[in-house]
């Protein structure tokens, strides 16, 4: 896809038809663009990243080599999806690089919102970079880059950006849905044949669970707030409207809880997760729509059953005064 400005003769992809087109089209130009040379990508499992790689999967197969650093903060299933996608399903080149160590290490202790961001997305360059050094003759690296990155609108990727590319990355880029916005992008993912669940998930940060640990990172913790994360995800994600982004945070500050040990009640100190779910059309204000108080109890059951948690609480903050994230 040349240029960065969208044409404005171009149609809005809302059909399967108009998607199938489009992939058609990217087929015959990244071909011609990548002739026999390799190309890389990072493939994070995002809705971007994944339609990008399937586009290149489908044009030019085996010359793509897909990356995907676990870092420890990803949802509940997320690494197992993304290999059984694309490796078991579509047959992709996929290096599948587990960091959790690496990175949990380095965050240990720290404490501060910017500097987690900073450590996680300089860590996560570095662990590409690594991997890109072992292979020859790339040429090309493949980009999940969409149009609202390009126009740095509002969008979320734009304000939290960490920084450019190191030069041993100054590959050429491939960039097939540059010019697509989200909604088409996710048209296309269907057609591609990508699951509906990754392609229609919910944004979610690049630091990931990294962010909504709050404070220093510690791994019982992180554990039991991807436990809630995909319980929160279940359960909200049943409702017959779905609020733009769902999940949970887990302050570093415990609280009295009490067990009853053969009838004799035993006073402990716990975890609290908070339950968090917002509407927003472009991330810059929030509202709280209603959860059903039955779900919430539903919800509130099954959390208090994950090791190290005592109470959950639901945070009805709206953007502005409280931020989306909680750091
Ligand atoms: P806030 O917390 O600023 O979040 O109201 C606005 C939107 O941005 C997402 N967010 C991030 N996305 N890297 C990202 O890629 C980040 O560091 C980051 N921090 C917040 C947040 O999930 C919400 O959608």
């Amino acid at each position: 896809m040349s240029g960065n400005v969208r044409p404005e003769d171009m149609k809005r992809i809302t059909t399967r038809e108009l998607a199938d087109e489009f992939i058609a089209q990217q087929i015959k130009e990244l071909r011609e663009q990548i002739g026999d040379k390799k190309v890389l990508l990072a493939l994070s499992g995002g809705v971007d990243s994944s339609v990008c790689a399937a586009l290149l999967i489908k044009a030019v197969g085996k010359q793509l080599t897909c990356v995907h650093v676990n870092h420890g903060l990803l949802r509940k299933g997320e690494p197992e999806q993304v290999i059984r996608v694309f490796r078991d399903q579509m047959d992709a080149n996929l290096i599948y690089v587990d960091a959790v160590d690496r990175f949990l290490d380095k965050l240990a202790g720290v404490s501060d919102p910017e500097t987690k961001r900073k450590i996680i997305g300089k860590e996560f360059i570095d662990v590409f970079a690594e991997e890109a050094a072992k292979l020859d003759g790339i040429r090309f690296l493949g980009q999940g880059t969409i149009y609202p990155d390009i126009l740095e609108s509002v969008g979320v990727k734009a304000h939290h950006n960490v920084g450019g590319l190191p030069p041993e990355l100054d590959f050429e880029l491939v960039e097939p849905v540059k010019l697509l916005f989200k909604d088409e992008v996710r048209v296309v993912g269907e057609a591609l044949g990508l699951p509906h669940s990754m392609v229609y998930r919910q944004p979610f940060p690049g630091p990931g669970l990294g962010v909504r640990c709050v404070g220093a990172i510690t791994r019982d913790r992180l554990e039991a707030l991807r436990e809630a994360d995909a319980i929160v995800r279940e359960e909200i994600g049943k409702l017959p409207e779905t609020p733009w982004q769902y999940f949970c945070i887990i302050p570093d500050l415990q609280s009295t809880g009490i067990k009853y040990v053969d009838g004799q009640g035993k006073r402990y100190m716990g975890w609290a997760v908070i339950i968090r779910a917002i509407n927003t059309v472009d991330a810059v204000t929030a509202t709280v729509p209603e959860i059903p108080f039955d779900i919430l109890c539903k919800m509130r059951d099954q959390i208090v059953k994950i090791p190290g948690v005592n109470r959950v609480l639901w945070d009805i903050s709206e953007k502005p005064v409280a931020t989306i994230e909680w750091e």
